[in-house]
């Protein structure tokens, strides 16, 4: 039985990282999961990914941390690097991406909402890089990412401290993008999900690649970046009905993806 399952909902659909027992920690097979699973997503139909944990406590709960407390220096970099090459994938995935986050988002978990292209949680959701409270740093990306999201400043703080965040905090910090009553976290990443396979799949997809590609290039290499982008848009048939569309003042056809 895989930890990690998917849910098509229309055009768009959940991966669930499913492993209650352990409040969805993330052990070398459920990475091994999510890299198979998000392998299977035929990206020419599915326009959104939610990314879930299962049950209501625990996004991801972080890292196994029974499993790497044995391991040797070695061993753990080969860990780091399987999650590491995986939270890549995700990164990188063509369609966007949504952290939904319910619970815990911990080590691990913070790590993998921080791969989605945004995060929303709950408001019982807590957020938190505790990893140098275990003797370790971070090791799927959070000494990077949470930088690059918060700033250094405050992802130092974080990290240094070992200082779990609740929902509200992270509003503030920048880390997710809107907090929402618990009971109604999923239906706002559904309408989320819905807005975003609305339009136009070549433009997201196309705008997501030039948004992070661009992100760690000075600004004339990174407007490249975007002019690679729309260029590539045009001619589509989406760009065509989108803005004939407007100048008939007509309602566009739903886009095709093509
Ligand atoms: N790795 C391995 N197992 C984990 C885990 C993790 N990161 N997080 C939770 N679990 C397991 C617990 O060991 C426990 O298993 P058990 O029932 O077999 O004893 C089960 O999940 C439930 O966790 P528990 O600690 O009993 O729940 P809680 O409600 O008291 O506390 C947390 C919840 C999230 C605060 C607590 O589990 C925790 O601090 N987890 C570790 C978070 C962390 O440091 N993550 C970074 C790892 S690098």
């Amino acid at each position: 039985m895989p930890f990690v399952t998917y849910e098509a909902k229309g055009d768009f659909a959940y991966l669930i990282i499913d492993r209650p027992a352990a409040l969805n920690a993330l052990n070398a097979q459920v990475l091994s999961d999510l890299d198979a699973a998000l392998d299977a997503v035929d990206t020419t139909a599915v326009r959104c990914l939610i990314v879930r944990g299962a049950g209501e406590k625990s996004f991801v709960a972080g890292a196994d941390i029974a499993q790497m407390k044995d391991l040797d220096p070695a061993g753990a970099e080969a860990f780091g690097k399987q999650g590491n090459d995986v939270f890549l994938k995700l990164e990188r995935f063509p369609i966007p991406t949504i952290a939904a986050v319910g619970g815990y988002a911990l080590g691990g978990g913070c790590e993998l909402a921080m791969s989605c292209d945004f995060r929303i949680c709950s408001d019982t959701a807590v957020f938190g890089q505790p990893e140098t409270g275990l003797g370790i740093t971070p090791g799927f990306g959070g000494t990077q990412r949470l930088a690059r999201l918060v700033g250094p400043g405050m992802a130092k703080q974080l990290i240094y401290t070992a200082r779990n965040i609740k929902a509200d905090e992270a509003l503030r910090v920048g880390l997710v993008n809107a907090v929402y009553p618990a009971a109604e976290l999923y239906a706002a990443a559904e309408k989320l999900a819905s807005q975003i396979a609305a339009n136009a799949p070549i433009a997201v997809r196309a705008a997501k690649k030039a948004i992070n590609e661009g992100l760690d290039l000075p600004m004339d290499e990174a407007v490249v970046c975007e002019e690679k982008a729309f260029g590539s848009c045009f001619q589509t048939a989406d760009q065509q009905e989108g803005m004939g569309a407007f100048l008939e003042k007509r309602k566009h056809e739903p886009f095709k993806n093509c």
